[in-house]
């Protein structure tokens, strides 16, 4: 019993010690989140119960120490938030220009008392970044798409590490990055893990996939990715091209007993279409030259076609139709599918990304260009699209 006690305080010691050194840690990200022409927003995880936050300068060539730099704090309704997921948005930026940003922390102590919380030293925790705002005027958007990760970070590695060395606007993430959220945690290390070293200097978009639904944890999946409008279907520019993000939900009716009664996708699903038919209206869209329809599950329909791609493409196309979309890119179904204009109601064509595969795009105000490639960064389609308009 002697021997089983010293045993057990030997291990235990470095655990408990560890637990307190560990609190400011930041163990997962940051990554970037919502970033447009004048706002970027930051997130990451912490090891415990932190007030966090950012210290910004601009990418000038200054040493960060030449003067005391702004911090920024994630508030939430006035006050400063103190937990382990950090999300720190930074306003009033300029169109295209680069900004350096560092992370601080403080751990949490003891905050049982409301009126004397107590609060580690101020550390600064070696995470940091730089980030590029986008800009509506600029004469190209370029970026690269994965999607059907399913958890496998060696996979996610292969198809991003070939970007480290390409000047891209921004990575998109198009859906079932990972099989089940059972734990938001883990959940967040395989979408943001594997691409840690470029998402915390390039901004990620991200589009819901079917599987990003599923697990107990589901609930707490969209707390790790911030939009314009809180939700997963939102738009947003780059250079001449408009995106639509839509989120076509679960795959199979709500009914289904997969979904152990908890499925309203349709109710969803009505609600994004009754925004849709206004987001394509909003000028940030409507007056792009370009414009690009994202969606996880595509909007073609066959034969067999299960539910949420039968309702996308009888209620999202003819709104997309009418709004001059010139392409959709997609994924879900694990295998490359282009789907020509007016093959199944779609004006625009379809793009569904194999998923051992990267999507890479790049357009100007007349024209797009798509490439795919393999997990040997292998070339295996390309295609050029006419711009509409
Ligand atoms: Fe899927």
């Amino acid at each position: 019993m002697k021997n089983f006690k010293f045993l057990l305080t030997v291990i235990l010691m470095p655990l408990a010690f560890n637990a307190y050194a560990d609190g400011t840690d930041v163990v997962c990200g940051p990554w970037l989140q919502n970033v447009t022409q004048n706002e970027f927003t930051v997130m990451w995880m912490t090891g415990g119960k932190c007030l966090s936050w950012l210290e910004t300068a601009p990418d000038d060539g200054s040493a960060f120490e030449a003067c005391e730099r702004p911090r920024t704090y994630r508030t939430i309704a006035g006050k400063r938030y103190t937990g382990t997921l950090h999300a720190v948005r930074v306003k009033g930026l300029e169109p295209g220009h680069s900004y350096r940003y560092r992370i601080y922390a403080r751990e949490v102590l003891d905050d049982s008392n409301a009126y004397c919380s107590i609060y580690g030293k101020e550390l600064n925790t070696g995470a940091s970044g730089t980030v590029r705002t986008l800009d509506y005027g600029a004469g190209q958007c370029t970026f690269s798409m994965i999607n059907d990760i399913h958890d496998r970070a060696d996979l996610y590695r292969k198809l991003t590490d070939p970007l480290a060395d390409k000047d891209i606007d921004f990575l998109l993430l198009n859906g079932d990055i990972i099989s089940y959220a059972a734990n938001i945690d883990t959940a967040a290390c395989h979408t943001f893990g594997p691409a840690a070293d470029m998402i915390r200097n390039l901004p990620l978009f991200f589009a819901r996939g079917n599987h990003e639904g599923r697990g107990a944890d589901a609930c707490l999946i969209p707390g790790l990715f911030r939009t314009s409008t809180g939700e997963f279907y939102y738009i947003f520019r780059q250079g001449p091209v408009a995106f639509i993000v839509l989120d076509a939900g679960e795959d199979k009716p709500d009914t289904s007993v997969e979904y152990s009664g908890l499925a309203d996708y349709d109710s969803y699903r009505q609600e994004e279409l009754e925004w849709l038919k206004e987001a394509v209206k909003d000028p940030l869209f409507a007056e792009a030259p370009v414009k690009v329809a994202i969606c996880h599950i595509p909007s073609l329909r066959f034969p067999d076609s299960w539910h949420s791609q039968i309702w996308a493409n009888e209620y999202f196309n003819p709104v997309l139709n009418a709004a001059g979309i010139d392409l959709m890119l997609s994924g879900h179904h694990h295998r490359h599918i282009y789907v020509e204009a007016g093959e199944c109601g779609n004006s625009f064509p379809i793009i569904a990304n194999d998923n051992e595969a990267r999507l890479d795009f790049t357009a100007t105000s007349g024209q797009i260009h798509v490439s795919t490639y393999d997990t040997s960064d292998s070339c295996t389609h390309t295609y050029t699209i006419p711009v509409k308009r």
